[in-house]
């Protein structure tokens, strides 16, 4: 019988790598489950909960780990635990395969199987499998619940016998997946919402949640668009002109959200001090660009900055704070990566090395770092992934 390994994280991180919906799922196409003792209390999958789906709780990470096919992970497990998995095992994660690259070559030196989920190909097949996507639309709707709480006004107008209430102005810089949702969130709270992106594919979106679209609409704009749907670094010219109009519009909003970025670039900045500056005291900037640089020029990543009446913070692990979720999406896609890697007649792992999302995610096999990206030739990093991401 394949046997999937589930253990806790580290270092605080609240998600878990199962969920009780995956475990069933599991094992009904005849998979074993162990996961270590309470390494869903962070997403509130306890140890019964995800036992009577059909989970085999150990007692101990070693206990799940020794000699099991395939270890599933949020992050980057520890040399030590992918050691313990049977020769040759499977481990699908969110590896940040460009981040300690000593680190990493320890862990394919353990001859695993490694396979990073945030390589997934952005094709229509792989969406079920798309973490980047699952975790940044919620990064998107946690952001602007947080700006709400951090603003201590209310979003929507309110017209009360004792007067009427303002709504809250909006202001979501980089149309992506966490940008989308944050305009949705935004609206469903009633504030009025403007939106800004570099992609011309944008505007229609933008209009069709309800928010109003402002951008330089220039020649560039409209090549603005990689093949692979991102967005390109912009000229310096652009950039002075998109400067020019975002401090225009900055100073009168309330929340500005921001979450751009260029893959395999440090993230564009937007939002000069002199912007935050002319924002009323008040004012909230949630910047989902911290881990790459910030999209405001005050930001400090995992920290809330307060300069001059405006709160400026730089959450780094926001879908973690949404782990139930979080966890159940992720969970999710792995468990849709994880049946492109089965036979269900012989309920036996038949990997297809030919896949392109076998190809797209491996990271290490047989010892070797296997990834083009990763060769030491200055392969490139896939377009659709964030550096360090
Ligand atoms: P991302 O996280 O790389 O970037 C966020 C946003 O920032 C993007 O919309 C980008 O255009 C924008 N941006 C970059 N520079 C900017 C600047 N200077 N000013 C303003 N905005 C700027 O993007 P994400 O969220 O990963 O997705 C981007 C694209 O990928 C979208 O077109 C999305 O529809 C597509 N996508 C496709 C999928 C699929 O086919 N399976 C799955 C997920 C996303």
């Amino acid at each position: 019988m394949v046997t999937i390994a589930v253990t806790a994280e580290r270092d605080g991180e609240p998600r878990v790598a199962v969920s009780p919906e995956t475990v069933k799922k599991l094992t009904a196409l005849g998979f074993a489950v162990k996961v270590e003792a309470g390494a869903g209390a962070g997403s509130r999958f306890s140890d019964d909960l995800l036992r009577a789906q059909g989970a085999q709780i150990a007692r101990t990470a070693s206990e799940a780990l020794t000699g099991a096919d395939i270890l599933l992970k949020v992050r980057r497990p520890t040399t030590d635990e992918v050691k313990s998995l049977k020769s040759g095992a499977i481990v699908a994660a969110m590896l940040a395969p460009y981040d300690d690259r000593a680190g990493l070559e320890a862990l394919a030196g353990t001859g695993a199987v490694l396979m990073a989920m945030e390589l997934m190909p952005r094709i229509s097949r792989a969406q079920s499998m798309d973490v980047l996507s699952s975790q940044a639309n919620l990064a998107g709707y946690k952001a602007v619940i947080d700006a709400a709480a951090m603003f201590r006004q209310a979003l929507p107008m309110m017209m009360t016998a004792a007067g009427t209430v303002p709504a809250a102005k909006v202001f979501i810089m980089g149309v992506g997946v966490a940008g989308l949702q944050a305009i949705a969130t935004a609206r469903r709270l009633g504030a009025i919402v403007s939106a800004t992106d570099v992609r011309p594919a944008t505007k229609e979106q933008v209009a069709s949640l309800g928010a109003k679209f402002i951008a330089v609409e220039d020649e560039e704009f409209k090549e603005a668009q990689t093949a692979a749907g991102y967005a390109k670094p912009m000229s310096p010219a652009y950039q002075q002109k998109q400067a020019e109009l975002v401090a225009a519009h900055i100073k009168a909003q309330d929340i500005v959200i921001a979450t751009a970025l260029i893959p395999g670039r440090p993230a564009p900045r937007l939002i000069t001090a002199a912007m935050v500056e002319s924002m009323k005291p008040g004012s909230v900037i949630v910047d989902l660009a911290a881990e790459r640089g910030g999209n405001c020029e005050l930001t400090q990543p995992d920290k809330v900055v307060a300069h001059k009446g405006v709160s400026i913070a730089a959450p780094l692990n926001l879908a973690g704070e949404v782990a139930v979720n979080a966890s159940g999406l992720y969970a999710k896609n792995l468990l849709a990566f994880l049946e492109t890697m089965i036979d269900k007649q012989q309920k036996a792992l038949k990997v297809n090395w030919d896949d392109e999302l076998i190809k797209g995610t491996l990271v290490a096999r047989d010892g070797k770092i296997v990834h083009p990206s990763l060769q030491p030739a200055g392969g490139q990093i896939p377009s659709q992934l964030p550096q360090g991401a």
